[in-house]
C-alpha cells in the first residue's frame, strides 16, 4: 500500500519553546501534560535489513529514527514502544529518568520516520526488530542497556534479552509475559481462541490491507480507541472482532449519542496531535509488521533453533490489573514464565494497558527501585 518512503516533517517543526518539565512529579495528577514532542530531535541510523518476501532474500538498508537523550550519562535505558503507539508513550519516563540515565528510544521500522522493507509478511521477524535496536545502539556508541518495553515492545525486549544478553543487561516489561519457544507456536487465530481480546491481531494479521483502509480513514479514532484508562468505559467487544477494529466503537458512539470516541486524558491533546501526524506519514499498514504469520513463524523457528530459552539477567514484569486486553498474570502462570527467568521479580499496578502513561509516578518509582538490581558496567 504505501511504499518505502521517508519524511522529515517532524524535524522541520522542531521548536525552540521554553524548556519542558524537568521537575519531579508531586502526583499522578501532574503528568507531563506540557510535554512537547516537537522539542525532541530524532537521530537516524542506516541499518542492515533483509527483504525476505520475494523469491530470494535480499540485503537492504533501512534509515531508522531514534531518540538519544542525555547522551553523557553512563547508564542507558532503551525504551521500546508498542502498537498503536510511538516513542511518546514514554514521555513521563523521559522527563523523570533523563536526569540520571541516557535514554535510547527507537521508532520501530514502519512507524513515523523509520523506513521499512517492502514485504510485510516475512521481512520483519522479532530478530529484525532486535537488530534494528542494536544498530541504533551501535550508531550511538552504546554498548549495553536495560530494555524497557510495553505491548509489542515488551515482546521485542524479551527477545532482545534472550538473544543478546551481551547488549541487554536487564529487561523490564509491562504486561506481556515472557513466552518461551518451548511453549510451542500458536497462530493468531489460536491465540484469539484462548483470549477473545486478541482477535484484533487476527484482523491485522490476515487482512492488513482492509485494516489499514479502516484505520487510515480515521487515525485519531484509531489511536484514541486504545488510549483509554482504568476508569474508561469501553465497548464490551472492543478488540474481540477479527473483521473490524473500530466497529465496536462506532456502535458505542451510536448507542451513547457521541460524535467521537471520548478523549480519556491519558495524554495531552498536543501529544495526540503529534501521534496523528506521525501515523499520517506512512499510514497503518506498515505498523502491522509484528502481527503477520510469516514474521511470527520465522521468529519462533529462530528461537527454537537457538534452543536457549532462559534469561539470566535481572528481569521484571509489571502487571496492570485493569487491562482490557488480557489477564497477563494468568497468562504468565499458564506459560510458566518464571521458570525461564533466573533473576525475576513482578509487581501489579491498578491501571489499564498503559501504566507508564496512566500512573507515571507509581510506574517510575517501581522501575527506579528495580534498577538497583542491575549492574551497569
Ligand atoms: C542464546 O544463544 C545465542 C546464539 O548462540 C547467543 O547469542 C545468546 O547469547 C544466547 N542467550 C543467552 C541468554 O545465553
Ligand atoms: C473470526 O471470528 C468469528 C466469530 O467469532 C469466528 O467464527 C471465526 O472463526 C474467526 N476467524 C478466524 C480466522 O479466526
Ligand atoms: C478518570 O480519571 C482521571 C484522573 O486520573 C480523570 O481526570 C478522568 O476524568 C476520569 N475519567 C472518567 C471517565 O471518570
Ligand atoms: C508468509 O511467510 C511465510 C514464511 O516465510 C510463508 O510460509 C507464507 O507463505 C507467507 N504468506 C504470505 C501470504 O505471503
Ligand atoms: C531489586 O528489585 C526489588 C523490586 O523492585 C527492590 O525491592 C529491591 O530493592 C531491588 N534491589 C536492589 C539491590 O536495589
Amino acid at each position: 500500500m504505501v511504499g518505502l518512503r521517508f519524511l522529515t516533517d517532524v524535524l522541520l517543526f522542531t521548536t525552540v519553546l521554553a524548556a519542558p518539565a524537568t521537575a519531579p512529579y508531586a502526583s499522578d495528577a501532574a503528568k507531563a501534560d506540557d510535554f512537547n514532542p516537537y522539542q525532541y530531535t530524532k537521530k537516524f541510523a542506516d541499518c542492515a535489513a533483509v527483504e525476505r518476501d520475494g523469491p530470494s532474500p535480499k540485503s537492504i538498508k533501512l534509515k531508522l529514527a531514534y531518540l538519544d537523550i542525555n547522551p553523557t550519562a553512563k547508564k542507558t535505558l532503551v525504551l521500546v514502544h508498542g502498537w498503536p503507539s510511538l516513542w511518546t508513550t514514554y514521555r513521563n519516563q523521559i522527563t523523570y529518568f533523563k536526569r540520571n540515565y541516557r535514554l535510547i528510544i527507537p521508532e520501530h521500522r514502519g512507524y513515523g520516520d523509520s523506513q521499512h522493507p517492502l514485504g510485510l509478511n516475512a521481512s520483519n521477524a522479532m530478530y529484525d526488530f532486535v537488530g534494528d535496536i542494536t544498530c541504533m545502539m551501535d550508531k550511538a556508541g552504546v554498548k549495553s542497556g536495560v530494555c524497557v518495553g510495553n505491548d509489542f515492545g515488551a515482546q521485542v525486549c524479551w527477545e532482545a534479552g534472550r538473544s543478546r544478553p551481551d547488549r541487554f543487561i536487564g529487561v523490564f516489561n509491562v504486561g506481556i509475559p515472557y513466552i518461551s519457544a518451548d511453549v510451542g507456536f500458536s497462530t493468531n487465530a489460536a491465540l484469539a481462541q484462548l483470549n477473545p481480546s486478541f482477535s484484533y491481531q487476527v484482523f491485522l494479521g490476515s487482512n492488513p490491507t482492509g485494516a489499514a483502509r479502516e484505520l487510515n480513514a480515521d487515525i485519531r479514532s484509531a489511536i484514541r480507541s486504545c488510549a483509554q484508562m482504568g476508569n474508561s468505559t469501553t465497548p464490551k467487544d472492543f478488540l474481540q472482532r477479527n473483521d473490524t477494529f473500530l466497529g465496536p466503537w462506532r456502535e458505542f458512539e451510536k448507542t451513547n449519542n457521541l460524535k467521537e470516541i471520548p478523549f480519556s486524558g491519558i495524554m495531552s491533546r498536543q501529544v495526540e496531535d503529534y501521534m496523528v501526524a506521525s501515523y499520517q506519514k506512512q499510514g497503518f499498514y506498515t505498523t502491522f509488521n509484528g502481527y503477520q504469520y510469516g514474521n511470527r513463524k520465522l521468529t519462533f523457528d529462530f528461537e527454537k533453533a537457538q534452543g536457549n530459552s532462559s534469561l539470566p539477567q535481572p528481569t521484571f514484569t509489571l502487571f496492570p490489573t485493569k487491562d482490557p486486553v488480557a489477564d497477563w498474570q494468568g497468562l504468565a502462570d499458564q506459560v510458566k514464565s518464571s521458570a525461564f527467568l533466573k533473576n525475576y521479580r513482578t509487581a501489579t499496578i491498578p491501571t489499564a494497558h498503559w501504566p507508564h502513561e496512566e500512573a507515571p509516578d507509581q510506574f517510575n518509582l517501581i522501575l527506579s527501585q528495580w534498577l538497583g538490581n542491575v549492574t551497569f558496567s
